[in-house]
């Protein structure tokens, strides 16, 4: 059992840093032990169903509600309005972000590439790049918009919220509740990686139908950090997101004070590498939802408003099918990255800590170079793919690229010819 954390997707924790901390049945009992004071954080509607409702009781040093008042910081790399400019419908691909030349911390080093919706509506989600190379010092974030599903490509973190410490690499993924506070250290010096910003309901495990009760991401997989505080004061900045805007405080004291815990609105991070892919182990091949860890369910059935989706390393083993994802047009929209190695639809050109965008009804899929080796490989035989780990940010919306994205120096303005050279093998002569 590791100490630190936690095991379970939603689970009702409880976790104290000083013994007795919790009360002992009541959530707000007149007086808490060592002088903290109870707070409840609610990350659901107080009437959401019980096996959707979501908040935690924290047993902190102060409230939250200790600060100066906010005023407005805006450094235009962070964007949260995706109606401003037409949307082109081309195949969209990045270069990975260069690390940058100045000190700059984990906030400072976010730029949004994409998203949809907005945080006002609580519907939607927006992605970012961050690229960092200096640790959060006297300053604390949180984001009123949304949860943050962090994907690390490089470099690790050090994330100390309010309910504990995360410590995340890359290969794993953290998901930072709406409103929870926390700051980023950087252990590596150096880091950069994704950020989905999720504005509508909460990510959730999928329900798994006929595959049955296991398989894909399994719950005690996920880990949820057990309390841990700091008791410091001092001249501290206080960073807030919220609707759209980022804002900054002072704040006399360090906002991660919360002594004791307990709920199942909390942090948690997963090991992509323990997810357990399901695949086709005859023949044809089947759609990118078998690759599901996380999902962001919208008011219809069965369409989310974001899929977290992965490709792991994984046998194929179809026999007589081109085993890489085919040609495809989707109503859903498709922002992928690559965390290392390659991703086997394309030969090169997509680099790890790259991204593309597919939007809606976007024609793409292997390049020439991987369909003409696909089509003579011989499918009498398994093939591993293996050392990569790519994923995809689905939604049922379409994806627009932020003004900055159209205009990154990483835009490959060629991404269309990698299917240039597709040859018309068509002849009516012969079947
Ligand atoms: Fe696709």
């Amino acid at each position: 059992m590791n100490e630190r954390y936690q095991s379970g997707f939603g689970n009702e924790f409880a976790t104290e840093a000083l013994p007795g901390a919790l009360p002992a049945h009541q959530n707000s009992p007149q007086r808490v032990a060592y002088g903290l004071y109870a707070e409840q954080v609610s990350g659901t509607a107080f009437t959401a169903p019980r096996s959707h409702n979501r908040r935690s009781w924290l047993y902190r040093i102060r409230p939250a509600a200790m600060h100066q008042p906010f005023s407005q910081v805006g450094n235009g790399r962070i964007v949260s309005r995706f109606d401003q400019i037409p949307v082109p419908p081309d195949q969209l691909r990045w270069d990975p972000l260069p690390m940058p030349d100045s000190p700059t911390d984990f906030i400072d080093g976010w730029i949004t590439m994409a998203g949809n919706g907005s945080p006002e509506a609580q519907s939607g989600n927006a992605i970012h790049l961050y690229a960092a190379n200096k640790d959060m010092d006297g300053r604390y974030f949180y984001n009123a918009d949304g949860e943050l599903l962090i994907v690390p490509q490089q470099g690790r973190l050090a994330i100390f919220t309010e309910l504990g410490l995360i410590e995340l690499e890359p290969q794993e993924i953290a998901v930072i509740p709406r409103g929870v506070r926390f700051q980023v250290t950087l252990p590596d010096g150096a880091a950069r990686g994704y950020i989905c910003e999720n504005y509508g309901a909460l990510l959730r495990l999928p329900d798994l139908g006929v595959i049955g009760s296991n398989g894909l991401a399994n719950p005690r997989d996920f880990q949820t950090p057990r309390a841990a505080y700091e008791d410091k004061e001092g001249d501290f900045e206080l960073l807030s997101k919220f609707c759209g805007n980022l804002w900054s405080a002072r704040i006399g004291h360090s906002p991660l004070d919360v002594v004791a815990w307990h709920g199942n609105y909390a942090p948690y991070k997963y090991d992509l590498r323990h997810f357990s892919p399901v695949g086709a182990i005859g023949n044809d091949h089947p759609d990118p939802s078998i690759f599901l860890v996380l999902q962001a369910p919208s008011d219809t059935p069965g369409v989310d408003t974001l899929d977290f989706v992965v490709f792991p390393p994984r046998w194929l083993v179809a026999e007589n099918t081109f085993r890489p994802p085919w040609f495809h047009r989707n109503v859903a929209s498709e922002f992928m990255g690559l965390i290392f190695g390659q991703y086997d639809a394309k030969a090169d050109g997509f680099a790890p800590g790259g991204a593309s965008l597919h939007n809606c009804m976007t024609g793409h899929g292997p390049d020439a170079a991987t369909f003409e080796k696909a089509s003579a490989s011989d499918t009498t035989k398994p093939h591993k793919i293996d050392q990569t780990m790519a994923f995809m940010f689905e939604t049922k919306h379409v994806i627009c690229p932020t003004a900055y994205a159209l205009a990154s120096p990483q835009l490959q303005p060629n991404y269309f010819e990698c299917w240039s050279g597709i040859k018309k093998n068509f002849n009516p002569e012969r079947a």
